[in-house]
């Protein structure tokens, strides 16, 4: 890899029909701690600093699911096999788009951290091919007519995704080798191909493969992000009569004979949702990240400001897991777009809607809010981080094994 910077591209495969976890809606679009498990791994490539662009193999059949969860992301159709569904992948990527490296990995794997893509990433400078893998703790026997016999484990490893390889490589090999079976994309290395080099895999980063590894892979997650933390936000912005504004509160335009006074579309809703949640990573407030100075946040959308709080939390590999505003005002009635508010801010943050709570008070004619000067908001955050950013083996593990 020379200095510049690559282009790494992800493929995510999602296009199975999860026979072993045996239920009615596919394992990729179960969810796990809320969201669809899918979800969690398109995020976390989503918002990684080192990758471009993330694809999805799906199976036709699941194209309306998908387009549900991920509106976002390219929709590729996958194959009969997990191999046919790179292999497809990887031609539709290579007829999108010229990357430098691709990053290949099982949907079912929802448990991986950004700090596994990084050590991955990192991992190309000096290699072709990389992949995380566990050393074998267990004993190891094979069972066979001859009767049990011990096998060593010196040596071997549980291999995990994101596997990654140079583009061009790994999509010559796997068009040449279409009629094999295997179970991983470093195999087709292993036939014809550069050396592969083992770099430490998570023990949280198993693959949900039957239906009880769900409730594994949610206690896992939910351990990994014990860290409670809670923000709260409060903002309040002016009332002045209409000057061609429209009044924006929690992402919804509301008639009313006023509107809010403001840099940006003054949402006073989203903008106190923002500062709870920047509050629960510690981060300063709204106007800290964007200045009400700034010539680029006039009249802004304010779900902009919002969408990059919750990007600075993923960025961090946390949760969200609840955010509850009240708006507080004489007029006009919020409660008719409570339901319209819920979800515009779920969309927003990509939370179920029994994960946003919009209440609304007057202040009986009192104050400020009484005399219908202005509107304020108050919000608070739930939100569940990692104890640390590290939590299985590191560095000397890596260099320890060597390949
Ligand atoms: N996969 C795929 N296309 C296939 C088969 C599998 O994209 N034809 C994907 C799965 O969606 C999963 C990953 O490959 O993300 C690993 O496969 P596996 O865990 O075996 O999932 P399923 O094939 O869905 O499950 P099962 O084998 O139990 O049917
Ligand atoms: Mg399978």
């Amino acid at each position: 890899m020379d200095n510049k910077k690559p282009n790494i591209a992800v493929l995510i495969v999602a296009a199975g029909s999860g026979e072993r976890f045996g239920a009615g809606i596919p394992k990729q679009y179960q969810p796990l701690l809320g969201r669809p498990i899918l979800n969690w791994s398109v995020d976390i490539f989503s918002q990684h600093a080192d990758i471009k662009s993330v694809y999805v193999a799906i199976h036709p059949d699941h194209a309306e699911r998908f387009a549900a969860v991920a509106p976002a992301i390219p929709a590729l159709h996958g194959g009969g096999t997990r191999q046919q569904s790179v292999l497809k992948g990887l031609e539709e990527i290579a007829r999108r788009d010229k990357p430098d490296y691709i990053l290949i990995h099982d949907a079912a794997r929802p448990g991986l951290s950004s700090d596994l893509i990084t050590d991955i990433c990192n991992a190309l400078k000096n290699n072709d091919a990389v992949i995380p893998g566990l050393p074998v703790v267990d004993t190891i026997k094979r069972a066979s007519a001859d009767g049990v016999k011990t096998e060593s484990r010196d040596n071997l490893y549980a291999i995990q995704t994101p596997q990654a390889f140079k583009f061009d490589t790994i999509l010559a090999l796997h068009r040449m080798h279409a009629d094999k079976s295997l179970t991983d994309d470093a195999a087709l290395c292993e036939i014809a191909g550069p050396s592969v080099k083992i770099i430490a895999g998570e023990k949280g980063n198993f693959k949900v493969t039957h239906a009880e590894d769900l409730a594994l892979m949610e206690q896992s997650i939910a351990a990994r992000c014990g860290d409670i933390r809670t923000g709260t936000g409060y903002d309040v912005h002016r009332l002045i009569e209409q000057t061609g504004r429209k009044l924006m509160i929690c992402g919804i335009e509301l008639p009313h004979s006023h509107v809010l006074e403001g840099h940006s579309d003054a949402d006073v809703g989203l903008h106190a949702i923002t500062d709870a949640l920047l509050a629960t990573i510690c981060d300063g407030d709204i106007g800290m990240h964007f200045k009400p100075t700034d010539a680029r946040w006039k009249n802004a959308d304010s779900a902009k400001f919002l969408r990059h709080a919750a990007d600075l939390i993923a960025a961090q590999d946390g949760i969200i897991s609840h955010v509850d505003v009240t708006i507080i005002c004489e007029a006009p009635k919020i409660g008719p777009h409570r339901d319209a508010m819920r979800a515009k801010i779920g969309e927003i943050l990509a939370l179920p809607l029994n994960r946003v709570s919009v209440k609304a008070t007057t202040t009986e004619g009192l104050g400020f809010t009484g005399r219908r000067e202005g509107i304020a908001a108050e919000a608070v955050a739930t939100v569940r981080l990692p104890f640390t950013s590290r939590p299985v083996l590191r560095d000397d593990d890596i260099r320890k094994w060597g390949t």
